[in-house]
């Protein structure tokens, strides 16, 4: 069985209860916490930042927190995520001058370092990078907002990445981010991404019998996951 990944993004959770809601999809069955930085600057929405992972952490939070930064610039911001318990950070390559510093900075504050490819930007960030590189995010969506219809094109992009880093044999997890739901986890995990985002596609499916809960929703994607593998 592949080690998929299933990984929330809090952007479509209930603010107001945060802690709350990353029990309960972690109870449910979610394996990583995905953390959506926006800045009104890079993207035209504003969201949480290190602050928010912190308490997070300080909630009890334990399994990886996966910082998907939508800022620009990005460095600034790198150090204060670390210290505030950040696993993965990740960027995007438009946003920042210095791409290979800003993995390098990442490393250096003892994270796990991603880069993140929006629908049309190229793959050609990879030919230097991807020996540095802990993991690849491939948007499925333009960034900015949850609730978005999944851009097919992806599909053919997640093949590419994969062959790519199979042909490397390095470790390297495929991220897809963006309309991900239960009636297309397995066309994408088949296309080759192993570690799954979904905001509104698991935290606008509560359990109907208990509307704290998620099981049953993790649970279909599960199903849909062994299907490939
Ligand atoms: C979009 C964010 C995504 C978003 C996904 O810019 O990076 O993580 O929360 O939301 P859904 O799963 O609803 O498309
Ligand atoms: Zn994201």
């Amino acid at each position: 069985m592949a080690d998929f990944q299933i990984a929330p993004s809090i952007l479509s959770a209930d603010f107001a209860k945060l802690g709350q809601e990353c029990d309960d999809v972690l109870a449910s069955g979610a394996d990583i916490i995905h953390f959506d930085v926006m800045d009104n600057h890079y993207v035209p929405n504003l969201t949480i930042g290190p602050l928010v992972c912190d308490a997070l952490r300080r909630h009890g939070v334990t399994v990886p927190i996966d910082v998907h930064l939508m800022v620009s610039p990005v460095d600034r911001l790198v150090g204060d995520f670390a210290e505030a318990g950040a696993t993965y950070i990740t960027f995007h390559p438009e946003a920042s001058d210095h791409i290979d510093r800003t993995i390098q900075m990442i490393r250096s504050a003892g994270c796990k370092a991603g880069l993140v490819f929006n629908p049309a930007t190229p793959l050609s960030y990879l030919e230097y990078e991807l020996g540095n590189l802990d993991m690849i995010l491939l948007m499925s969506v333009n960034p900015g907002f949850g609730g978005q219809g999944f851009i097919s094109s992806a599909l053919d992009k997640l093949k590419r990445v994969r062959n790519i880093i199979d042909d490397s044999d390095l470790d390297i997890r495929l991220e897809i981010d963006g309309g991900v739901k239960v009636d297309n986890i397995a066309e994408i995990a088949a296309a080759g991404a192993d570690t799954f985002v979904s905001g509104s596609g698991i935290f606008g499916k509560r359990n109907e019998s208990d509307p704290n809960k998620y099981d049953t929703i993790i649970q279909e994607m599960r199903d849909e996951l062994a299907k490939v593998g």
